[in-house]
């Protein structure tokens, strides 16, 4: 390798979007010491597993996905191998004892130290931050390059949460409620839409409890979305994760005037037992949860709703779990993501005494049956309508287009290639098991 030769860095994300995120603002970063980003391992000078720690699989994943790394690192000593994310956070210097090929191991409030944590490993020396600095680690990271993009993109607002719902590590791991202040959002939203952008969903662990600092005063999730819909060019605004006890009236009335607002809302509730719902200490009744549902839909009727939901939670006793389905049954979801409750250490539910595991497996494959028709129900009710659908890549067959409509439905589509980053009228014909397809009518402003 000559010595203008960049180094290559290969990056796995596994999670949620905020690890998506910071999985481009790291490559950024270290784009700084030389590196640019590649899409195998194997000819990687480094390689980065962003991981999540939500569950026990997600964890015991990252141990046996770096044992896979062994023969790579045997043929080529230099290189440099490290765990960021939620199981950095969470287990640091353990993960070095037990895979001992690990050179680096950082937490997400340390990203920005990156570039002197990679020095370090060039030396040959092992490096460790799992500190919450008190800095915004995004402000101290390089501005985002100005190269053109693909036209949807994440972008941060809010990190961390102080909810202790009682089975997450989510506190444990991404520390306590922060909100970037308004105008460092804005100013990266408007260059993200100078280089292509136009669909922008902002990411936070309680995306809605967002109170950020701006110019005259504390900006909310309600605010800040009404000033994103002041730039021009920017199509579309969506929000996620959303906590149900953080959805103000601003924020509902939104959804109903703010045309830049997507109709598509995900709104986890955990579960329909008040019982459980105070065990897990969410803090809210399932009736309370059914009323903000009908006030949304008040504000806007044709809004797409999505959940999630954890079976087998300590105590969750049959009549518990038909709550549960009796909540799904009268909230109708679009979309769901369900899982069975996992033991995370540290955790108050972690203490409790657990549910037998063929109970929580029969719960989630009767919940799942019922969440997949709804959706495919929902799913269905759009053949025959016209949406609006933001073009974001080439199908898989020639001359075919895929890109998301308002409600966040996959839509195939036939169309020029030319029409990938702009919106058009799409009638919708047929509904398949996890997408849609459509005809094009006509375009839309670009
Ligand atoms: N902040 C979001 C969710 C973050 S974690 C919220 O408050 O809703 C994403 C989802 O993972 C959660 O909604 C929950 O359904 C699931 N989850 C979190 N901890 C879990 C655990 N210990 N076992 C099983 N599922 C869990
Ligand atoms: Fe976890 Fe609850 Fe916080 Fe969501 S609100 S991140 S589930 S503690
Ligand atoms: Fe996982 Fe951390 Fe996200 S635990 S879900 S990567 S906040």
């Amino acid at each position: 390798m000559s010595k203008q030769d960049p180094k290559k860095l290969f990056i796995k994300t596994y999670g949620c979007q905020m690890n998506v995120y910071d999985s481009e603002r790291m490559a950024e970063v270290l784009g700084e010491k030389g590196y640019v980003s590649t899409d195998t391992p194997d000819d990687a000078d480094m390689i980065l597993l962003n991981t999540c720690h939500i569950r026990e699989k997600a964890a015991e994943k990252i141990y046996s996905e770096l044992g896979r790394f062994k023969g790579l690192k045997a043929a080529k000593p230099d290189l440099k191998i490290g765990v960021a994310g939620c199981v950095a956070q969470a287990e640091g210097q353990e993960i070095m004892r037990r895979q001992p090929m690990v050179d680096l191991v950082v937490g997400p409030q340390s990203y920005h130290r990156l570039p002197q944590m990679e020095e370090q490993v060039a030396k040959g020396r092992k490096a460790l931050d799992t500190d919450f600095p008190e800095e915004d680690k995004f402000e101290h990271m390089k501005a985002r390059p100005k190269a053109q993009r693909g036209p949807t993109a994440f972008l941060t607002v809010q990190e961390g949460c102080d909810k202790f719902c009682a089975f997450c590590v989510v506190p444990y791991t991404r520390g306590a409620e922060v909100s970037r202040p308004a105008d460092r959002i804005l100013t990266e939203a408007r260059d993200l839409v100078d280089r292509g952008v136009r669909e922008i969903t902002l990411l936070g662990q309680n995306v809605n409890a967002y109170h950020g600092a701006g110019p005259t005063g504390e900006v909310t999730l309600a605010d800040l979305i009404w000033q994103l819909n002041d730039i021009d060019g920017l199509q579309r605004i969506r929000f996620t994760t959303s906590h149900p006890n953080d959805m103000d009236d601003a924020l509902i009335d939104a959804h109903g005037t703010c045309d830049k607002l997507m109709p598509y809302l995900h709104l986890p509730v955990q579960s329909g037992s008040d019982r459980i719902l105070k065990a897990m200490n969410r803090k809210h009744t399932a009736e309370e949860y059914i009323n903000l549902i009908d006030r949304i839909r008040g504000a806007r009727p044709d809004i797409l709703l999505s959940g999630d939901f954890i079976v087998g939670f300590p105590g969750e006793t049959d009549q518990d779990f038909e709550d549960t389905m009796a909540l799904v049954e009268a909230v109708k979801y679009g979309q769901a993501y369900s899982f069975k409750y996992s033991t995370r250490p540290g955790t108050p539910a972690a203490e409790r005494a657990q549910i037998d595991p063929d109970v929580a497996n029969d719960r989630l494959q009767r919940l799942q049956a019922l969440l997949k028709d709804q959706q495919r129900d929902i799913q269905n009710q759009m053949v025959g309508r016209e949406v609006a659908v933001l073009f974001e890549k080439a199908g898989r067959l020639p001359g075919q287009l895929i890109g998301k409509s308002e409600y966040l439905h996959a839509v195939h589509v036939h169309a020029p290639a030319d029409m990938q980053g702009q919106i058009a009228r799409v009638q919708i014909t047929e509904s398949s098991s996890n997408s849609l397809a459509g005809t094009l009518l006509q375009t839309v402003a670009a």
